[in-house]
């Protein structure tokens, strides 16, 4: 959903406008996880000042706005903390009040990014309403920054250290988030904690570090949960009343005590080699595409991990001590170059995207599939293939085109393994309280691996002992973290909202598992080597469709463009092929599709059918072919004049019938070559509509709200 971005120095001489730059250059990088409006904080002339920008719309228009104030960029820091944030609404229109970094008060005295949803941000308000405080906004962040006021003013005596506080306020919400804290009472300082939503931190320094972890301990406390840093950390709940209660009365509300006992543990990270200071710099963001123009070298956050970095120190701290996880992280080197995330000679990133398929088909099966032997290994399910192909059934669950690349391939795995296969939507899979068991096998399909659906659905299956596999694009992602094994499709990044090469690329990783788990099976063999043989062509025929790309053009511009509805036909492998057609027709284009089984036409949607009702049919040789015959007979006897795409070899279609030609392929395999003309329709249908394709409105790429 939202993005956030922050940065922090220590000892490294920068100009206001450099650190300006960093949080507007990384905000444009996340843009792609929502984009109604903007804003960032940066440390002002004094330390007690903080300057905020907001502006609606796109980066770009808070790059004016930021261009055009009064302020002097000039001014030199050796350390700076700014912040920065792009919001998709989730609480609030979108309004230059409610974008973020939001603020405890009209002196700015704490101000937050927050990506996520607090879903006890009512309670919160009302119970900090009646102590006085007022609220500017409608999100559910700015009751966050107004906590950390008032719990920072209730402090008696000495004032809690910073992440002290941020535990105090953290352990109040309810929700899942990502969040960033910057206060004028800890200048220099900077707070960041994620529960449920993406956050990892790059580190640059021209020094060699000594990755040195140390846990201290000071202290004991025999209520150290509630007393950590001197404070008396009200649980959760403390500070409000029981659901469906009033809010906690006057007396009900612990707030911090000076007279505790000290306990502090914390693990202390990145010290040079030689222990001395030494210049550094930190970027903090909701995924890698915004750090790695900065740095390489990353750590990722853990759900309860509470990061605070000050004096170039990075220490990671647990909300809850003793909870049975480190605090420890390492640090990784992202694979990914900036390259890899712009645009290049395309217009947008969906367009690069489409035409980047030949190659991301084949990362894919770079090292995992052998065309000599005929012989596919992915190696990290290799531990797993005996208790995978012992379990009872698999569900696949997923989200919009995941969801549909687990519909196209499910026949097959099907027929290779004879495993029973079910596939979940993840939010009807949760609604359902689907019953899920110790010999189930559960299969995450996300292309961000940040799903917050699939996510929730991901653990609801961990809790009740499945063996749970994720197929994600995004290493490092929560899902690829979360999950037991799996496989990472390999695909590259994707930044277009709308998903095209993920999608090609989740169908052929989930082939290429069931051709390994049916390798046991000799009666198999014939199959799973006419599959391996037509992926091995796979890249050659996408090219040769992508070569289409000024007839589909035409057809987009010249004839559909003016049409307010399109109806997408098919069956069986070609059913999720019609599904992700019409996908994304719709968010891309704001035209109505309906992506349709072929089988079902006689039970309602023929009604539909006339002479000016667009239709494409998907009708490729397989054995269903005579059946879609008989649904295009069913169609023009009513006047519909459908589009048909069908293979570049079937001479049974009417000359005179509008095609577009595809290379056949195998059966299992055709909707990869399918779908690839629908991208481009929808691609060209949209460019003709004026939608700005990489940004289709109210739409994020990472969708990580329930
Ligand atoms: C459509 C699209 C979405 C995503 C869905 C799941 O083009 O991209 O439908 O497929 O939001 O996202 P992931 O795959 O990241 O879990």
């Amino acid at each position: 959903m939202c993005g956030i971005f922050a940065y922090i120095n220590h000892l490294v001489e920068k100009d206001r406008r450099q650190v300006i730059e960093a949080l507007v250059g990384g905000l444009a990088r996340l843009e792609y996880r929502g984009y109604d409006s903007a804003g960032i904080a940066v440390d002002g002339d004094s330390e007690k000042d903080v300057m905020i920008f907001k502006q609606v719309g796109k980066v770009g228009a808070l790059r004016k706005h930021i261009a055009e104030s009064p302020i002097d960029f000039n001014k030199t820091f050796i350390s700076q903390v700014g912040m920065a944030h792009t919001r998709w609404a989730t609480h609030g229109q979108p309004s230059p009040l409610n974008c973020h970094p939001h603020r405890s008060d009209p002196t700015n005295e704490f101000t937050v990014v927050h990506n996520g949803i607090i879903t006890n941000y009512r309670e919160l308000k009302l119970v900090l309403g009646k102590r006085g405080f007022q609220f500017e906004t409608e999100t559910d962040t700015e009751s966050v920054a107004v906590l950390c006021k008032y719990l920072y003013d209730s402090a008696q005596g000495r004032k809690p250290d910073f992440t002290s506080l941020i535990k105090s306020v953290i352990k109040e919400l309810e929700g899942a988030f990502s969040f960033v804290f910057k206060s004028v009472h800890y200048p220099g300082e900077l707070v960041a904690a994620r529960r449920g939503s993406p956050l990892l931190i790059g580190v640059k320094t021209e020094k060699k570090l000594k990755v040195d972890f140390v846990d201290v301990e000071i202290g004991t406390a025999p209520d150290a949960e509630e007393s950590i840093g001197g404070m008396t950390n009200a649980p959760s709940a403390g500070l409000l009343a029981p659901p469906g209660g009033q809010p906690a009365g006057p007396g009900s509300l612990q707030v911090p005590n000076a007279n505790n006992k000290l306990i502090r543990s914390q693990s202390r990270a990145f010290l040079s080699e030689d222990g001395l200071p030494q210049p550094i710099e930190y970027f903090i963001a909701s995924d890698a595409s915004a750090i790695i123009e900065h740095t390489k070298r990353v750590l990722y956050l853990e759900d309860d991990d509470i990061a605070h970095i000050s004096e170039g120190e990075l220490h990671i701290h647990r909300l809850r001590r003793n909870d049975g996880l480190s605090s420890m992280r390492s640090i990784e080197t992202l694979e990914m170059e900036l390259a890899e995330i712009m645009k290049g000679q395309f217009d947008s990133f969906m367009q690069k995207e489409i035409f980047e398929q030949p190659e991301s088909v084949v990362n894919t099966m770079r090292g995992r599939v052998n065309f000599d032997t005929r012989q596919v290994k992915l190696g990290g399910l290799t531990a797993f293939l005996a208790t995978i192909r012992r379990c009872r059934r698999i569900v696949f669950c997923a989200c919009g085109t995941s969801y549909h690349s687990c519909l196209a391939t499910r026949a097959i795995f099907e027929e290779l393994t004879e495993i029973p296969v079910s596939i979940e939507l993840a939010s009807d899979f949760l609604d359902r309280r689907t019953p899920i068991y110790r010999d189930d096998v559960c299969v995450f399909v996300s292309q961000s691996g940040e799903t917050a659906d699939s996510i929730l659905a991901l653990r609801y299956c961990l809790e009740r002992g499945a063996l749970c596999l994720g197929v994600v694009n995004t290493v490092g992602s929560t899902i690829s973290r979360e999950t037991h094994c799996g496989i990472h499709i390999n695909a590259g990044p994707e930044i277009g909202v709308a998903s095209t090469k993920a999608y090609t690329s989740q169908y052929i990783a989930l082939v290429m598992m069931a051709v390994q788990l049916s390798e046991d099976r000799i009666s198999m063999t014939e199959r799973r080597n006419s599959i391996i043989d037509g992926l091995h062509d796979l890249p050659e025929q996408i090219r040769s469709i992508l070569a289409q790309d000024k007839a589909l053009q035409t057809l987009a511009h010249g004839t559909l463009a003016k049409e307010r509805s399109l109806l997408i036909m098919g069956r069986g492998y070609q059913h999720a092929t019609c599904l992700e057609g019409a996908l994304k027709i719709k968010e891309i284009c704001y035209m109505h599709s309906e992506g349709i089984l072929a089988g079902e036409l006689k039970h309602g949607p023929l009604a539909l059918i006339d002479e000016s009702m667009p239709v494409i049919l998907i009708m490729t040789k397989d054995s269903l072919y005579p059946k879609v015959q008989t649904a295009l007979m069913q169609v023009t006897a009513r006047k519909g004049q459908p589009i048909i795409i069908c293979n570049d070899d079937d001479k049974d279609i009417n000359a005179s019938a509008k095609t577009i030609r595809v290379p056949r392929t195998v059966d299992c395999l055709q909707g990869l070559l399918t779908v690839i003309p629908l991208q481009i329709l929808s691609y060209h249908l949209a460019t003709a509509a004026g939608v700005d394709v990489d940004f289709p409105r109210n739409l994020a790429k990472s969708v990580t709200v329930e």
